[in-house]
């Protein structure tokens, strides 16, 4: 098999299948961009801002890309479902970090296009070079209706309940940042309150769904005044709600203020009428899990991530070769 071509000029209608067959998988998945993200991304890599490398649709099909903020890099990797798409996809891979540009210390990077376990060998066989590990990711779900309305969870002592938006941006950033510190999830999302803040601006703007205010609360400390829990919902479809953010600050764990939290927010999307909860959690995030489990959540999908963050010494994601 050939190496990838840069994709800076390729053709309109080759990068259209490509980054068309990309939205649609995502939508799928309840992941999918906004409104004019094919076209923008087609023309973006036609022009070369958005750096890019690709096998066209008559030669099996795929694409990897990434974007770049300050020296974090966010991937992703296509490859037609078509045969040998998991050494397409390795190939795109490799040569789309061995060309990351030297500063860049934080790489992220998604799949799509092939099945989960090919996913599972590509992210593995990338986790080799140093300071790589692939993350897997579950897909949960819980069925609402029908069924009674569950009862309303009782709130815990001595904290107040809020409407999310009532909370700053940044309180609510600050209680992520606390609530992820030292987690894979932390690793894989940035792990700074910058990156924070951006992920809880895009959610409040309905940019991972319409965002539900009437589904989504803060947990407040009055003295000293402090968030200390909230869960963030979004609609992904008419019968399908999301809990895309929950967290309980780490010195208030173990008191059933998540589970709680949970429960009102499933109860909410009940009495809004979603007839299921669906929510993305980490493999490794077995506090979670055991939550969701115990709430009726059941794994419905999975997929892999390839992470890798510059280990001392390092200049590049690179193979030792
Ligand atoms: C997940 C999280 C919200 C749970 O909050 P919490 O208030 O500590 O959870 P609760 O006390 O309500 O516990 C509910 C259940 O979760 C599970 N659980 C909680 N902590 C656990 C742990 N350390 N190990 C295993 N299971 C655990 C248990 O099933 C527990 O039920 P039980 O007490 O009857 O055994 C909290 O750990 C958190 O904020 N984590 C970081 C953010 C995060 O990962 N969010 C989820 C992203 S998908």
């Amino acid at each position: 098999m050939e190496a990838p071509r840069p994709a800076a000029g390729a053709s309109v209608d080759d990068l259209l299948e490509l980054f068309q067959s990309i939205r649609k998988e995502l939508e799928q998945r309840e992941e999918a961009p906004s409104g004019a993200w094919v076209d923008s991304s087609v023309a973006e890599t036609r022009s070369g801002a958005k750096p890019a490398w690709y096998y066209p649709p008559a030669d099996g099909g795929g694409i990897a890309f990434y974007s770049r903020r300050g020296p974090k890099v966010w991937g992703h990797v296509h490859a037609a479902a078509a045969p040998a798409a998991p050494e397409r996809a390795r190939r795109l891979a490799e040569a789309m970090l061995d060309a990351l540009p030297a500063d860049v210390g934080w790489v992220s990077v998604g799949f799509s296009g092939f099945d989960v376990a090919s996913e599972r060998e590509v992210a593995r066989g990338l986790a080799e070079r140093p300071g790589g590990f692939a993350v897997e990711r579950y897909q949960m779900e819980a069925v609402l209706r029908p069924g009674p309305i569950r009862p309303a969870p009782s709130v815990p002592e001595g904290v107040e309940l809020l409407p999310a938006r009532a909370a700053t941006t940044a309180a609510i950033a600050d209680l992520d940042a606390r609530a992820f510190r030292g987690s894979v999830d932390d690793l894989v999302m940035g792990g700074s309150v910058e990156e924070y803040t951006e992920m809880v601006e895009r959610l409040l703007a309905s940019g991972l769904g319409r965002f539900l205010d009437e589904a989504s609360i803060v947990l407040y400390e009055p003295d000293p005044p402090r968030l200390v829990g909230g869960i963030l919902d979004a609609e992904v479809s008419p019968r399908r709600g999301v809990v895309l953010d929950l967290m309980v600050d780490p010195a208030r764990r173990g008191r059933g203020w998540g589970r709680f939290l949970l429960r009102w927010g499933l109860r909410a999307f009940q009495a809004l009428g979603y007839s299921t909860a669906t929510l993305w959690v980490t493999e490794s995030n077995v506090a979670a899990r055991r939550l969701y489990e115990s709430e009726g959540f059941a794994r419905t999908a999975s997929t892999v991530l390839f992470h890798w963050t510059r280990p001392d010494g390092v200049p590049q994601p690179q193979t030792s070769r």
